[in-house]
Parts: structure tokens; C-alpha cells; sequence
């Protein structure tokens, strides 16, 4: 019988793919078993995440130091947490959050609380000597859809395209490994025509890897995804999404929304989506309203057939997702452990969401390391769908490739959710 007792708990400050300090948090269970998790972080975040605790101190890293949130992990609760049962996740994160004792997290910081939270659970597993998907739910099976977000704006990218994300879902793939084929087939030739009638610079990358173009507007980025889509020969497997983002380009003063030199009213937004989607096969959209407008929300849940996706709206808290709930604002919830800051928060939140039959699109934050925990979380919900960037660059590879792992593992058992990705069997 191995031992669960957790003997030690120790953090450090790393670095994100910004080159942003982030925390890094091992627990160690009878000395020998170690479980180590990151914390990634946000640049387009919601005003009603969890508090992620910097330092402030401009004579180091600005200011965006972590050192204070390390602290509190190796001095107030680690020394709490040692001889507790690791497998004890619900009463540790419970704990944890006893011992901050805000309702955001403020004084240890979310930062601090979720490394310890997630290191909790990978050392769980490892005891354990299973995958943590596996530990986390025995009947995980479920291979998501990646969201391709291939043309990024907004916060994430130096253009002036106002949304975010321009995304294409391979649901008509067979596999997680044919749909990172597909993906990549797809981006080859989106590469070439940005070249084409912009020049080579216009194919840098935003912080999640899509091309950050100098194109304007909503129409000029579904010409070139689909244009690129029908070239690679993948017009019937492509399924089209956005993350709007929309509180970063909504003027709270005349309450209207800004969008390549035009300005909308609510009602104009929605129909200029209702014209984007008899178009193109668009399915999802995440965060198309700024994230205080519940009845904009539930209007445009009731009048578009598609899935309206929670993020900034929800922050994968129980509070907010109950009132969309209620209003029938939205119909799926983005899924970011670190906006509420422990496993048992996110996975309340997720389990909510099911129960009144949302779905839940599990997500990557701009700011990633390289754990790839998302990858495992995403199966373990069996949720379908995920959002982790285009497969360049390590922090956003590292989940792709951990899904490619996870897909073999399962083998047989496992089913990659296609065209069911929001209640995949
Ligand atoms: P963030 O961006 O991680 O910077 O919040 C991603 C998103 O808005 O979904
Ligand atoms: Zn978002």
C-alpha cells in the first residue's frame, strides 16, 4: 500500500512564454513521489477573476514579480498542508481556500493556491501510478476538438483587428492526430496567401500563435480561413468559431461597440453575427457581448442556433454561471482553472454547467509554460472541445502533444468527439 501523506511543499518563481514570472509548485508525498504543476496567466482577462498576487516591486521584473505568492506557498501553506492525505483534493483546496479567506483569493493569491492545488492532484496520480485524466475520472474517454484560433487580434496580437480569435474546428477528422493533421495542412496554406497580399512580416504570430495580419473587420478573416480551408481540400471537416472578446473593444461610456471604424448597438452587433453565420458554418462564438451584459447574452443565445460560449461572462465561477443559468444567458462555459484558482472550484463550475445542460469548452491562457495539465483536464471532463492555441511554439505544443499521448493511451476506449463536441458520448 503506498503512502498519501504529503511530506513537503515547495515553489519557485518561472517564467511564462512571455518571460513573465509565474509560480511553479512541487508537492511531495512520503518523500519520494513528486507532483508538480504550473500556473499559466491572462492578458485578455475578466474583471471578475480570481486575484493573481504580484509583487509590485518595479526594481524587479516591473513589478510582475511572484515571489510573494511563492512565499505563501512555502511558509503559510505549505507547513498547513504537510501529513494531509493527497488524495484529499476537495478538502485541501477547501482549505486553502479557508486559509486565504477572501472571496477572490486576494491575500495568498490565486497564484499561489492553484499551484499547490494542481501539484496536488498530478501527485495524487503519480502515487497513484495512473495518468492524471484517469485519476481524476475513470471514465474519461473523450478526445476534444481543438479550437485553431489561426488569425488573432484583440489583446493577444500588435494589429488592429478588434476580435480576438478567428478560429476553424476540425470536427470532420477521425482522430485528435488527424485533426492536428488537418490543422496543419490548413495553416501551410493560409501562411501563403497572408504572404501573398501581405508580405512576409504579416505572418508573425499573436501570444497563441495565430497570424497576427494587418486584416480589418469580421469579413475579411472568414474569406481567408475558408478560402485556405477549400485549397487544403478540408471544405467538409471545417467548422468555423470566434472568441469577439468584446469587452476589449466596447466603449462602457456610450455603451457601444467599436469594430473597424463602425460603431454598433447591441441589436446591429447581433445581426452583423446572424449575417456572419448564414455564410459560414460558424458554431461557436465565446464572449460576443462585454461581460456585465447577461440580457444580451440570453437574447443572442435565444435568436442564434449555435453554441454562445461563457468566458469573461462566467470567469468558471459557480456565482456567475448560476445567474447566466437563470437568464439563460449563453450556453457553454469556458473552462480556466486559474480564473477561480483550485481544481475543486473548476470542477464544481464544469460539473454545474453539465447538470443544467451547458456545455464546457475547456481553454489555454495566453500567458502558458509549458505543463500541459490542461490536456489531462480536458479528457478527464470528457468535455470535447478545447482551446489551446495553434501547434507552434512549446507552450502551446506541449498540450497537443500530450492529447497525442492520451489518444494512444486510450486506444480503443477512447472517442474523438468530431461534430459532438458539445455533448460528445
Ligand atoms: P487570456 O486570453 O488568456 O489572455 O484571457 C484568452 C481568452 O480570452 O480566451
Ligand atoms: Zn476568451
Amino acid at each position: 500500500m503506498p503512502s498519501f501523506t504529503i511530506t513537503n511543499i515547495h515553489a519557485r518563481e518561472i517564467i511564462d512564454c512571455r518571460g513573465w514570472p509565474t509560480v511553479q509548485a512541487d508537492v511531495w508525498v512520503d518523500g519520494q513521489v513528486r507532483g508538480r504543476a504550473d500556473v499559466a496567466s491572462g492578458r485578455s482577462t475578466g474583471s471578475h477573476e480570481a486575484h493573481v498576487l504580484l509583487d509590485g516591486d518595479p526594481s524587479r521584473y516591473r513589478g510582475l514579480g511572484v515571489l510573494k505568492a511563492v512565499d505563501n506557498v512555502n511558509n503559510v501553506i505549505g507547513p498547513e498542508l504537510i501529513g494531509w492525505d493527497v488524495t484529499e483534493q476537495r478538502k485541501i483546496d477547501l482549505a486553502m481556500k479557508a486559509m486565504d479567506g477572501t472571496a477572490d483569493k486576494t491575500n495568498l493569491g490565486a497564484n499561489a493556491i492553484l499551484g499547490v492545488s494542481l501539484a496536488v492532484a498530478r501527485a495524487a496520480a503519480n502515487v497513484s501510478g495512473i495518468s492524471l485524466y484517469r485519476y481524476i475520472n475513470p471514465n474519461a474517454h473523450v478526445l476534444p476538438v481543438p479550437l485553431m484560433n489561426c488569425l488573432n487580434g484583440g489583446k493577444l496580437t500588435a494589429n488592429e483587428l478588434e476580435i480576438q480569435e478567428f478560429i476553424f474546428m476540425p470536427v470532420g477528422a477521425t482522430s485528435y492526430a488527424h485533426a492536428l493533421q488537418m490543422t496543419t495542412e490548413i495553416n501551410e496554406v493560409l501562411r501563403d496567401m497572408v504572404i501573398d497580399k501581405y508580405g512576409i512580416l504579416a505572418t508573425n504570430t499573436g501570444d497563441e500563435g495565430g497570424f497576427a495580419t494587418p486584416m480589418r473587420g469580421i469579413w475579411e478573416p472568414f474569406e481567408f480561413m475558408s478560402r485556405a480551408v477549400e485549397q487544403a481540400g478540408h471544405v467538409d471537416d471545417i467548422v468555423y468559431a470566434m472568441d469577439l472578446a468584446a469587452n476589449s473593444w466596447f466603449n462602457i461610456g456610450t455603451n457601444l461597440y467599436q469594430l473597424d471604424g463602425k460603431v454598433y448597438d447591441r441589436d446591429a452587433l447581433i445581426e452583423l453575427y446572424r449575417q456572419v453565420a448564414e455564410k459560414y458554418p460558424l458554431v461557436s462564438m465565446e464572449d460576443p457581448l462585454h461581460e456585465e451584459d447577461f440580457e444580451g447574452f440570453s437574447l443572442l443565445t435565444g435568436g442564434l442556433d449555435m453554441q454562445i460560449v461563457g468566458d469573461d461572462l462566467f470567469v468558471t465561477n459557480v456565482d456567475r454561471l448560476r445567474q447566466g443559468v437563470q437568464r439563460g444567458a449563453a450556453n457553454a462555459m469556458l473552462f480556466k482553472v486559474n480564473q477561480i484558482g483550485t481544481l475543486t472550484e473548476a470542477l464544481d463550475a464544469a460539473e454545474f454547467a453539465y447538470r443544467n445542460s451547458y456545455g464546457v469548452q475547456v481553454s489555454e491562457r495566453s500567458g502558458e509554460t509549458e505543463d500541459p495539465i490542461i490536456s489531462d483536464l480536458v479528457v478527464a471532463l470528457n468535455s470535447g472541445q478545447i482551446k489551446t492555441g495553434m501547434p507552434i511554439r512549446g507552450e502551446r505544443t506541449s498540450k497537443h502533444n500530450r492529447l497525442l499521448q492520451i489518444e494512444e493511451e486510450l486506444g480503443a476506449a477512447g472517442v474523438y468527439a468530431g461534430r459532438n463536441f458539445v455533448r460528445p458520448t
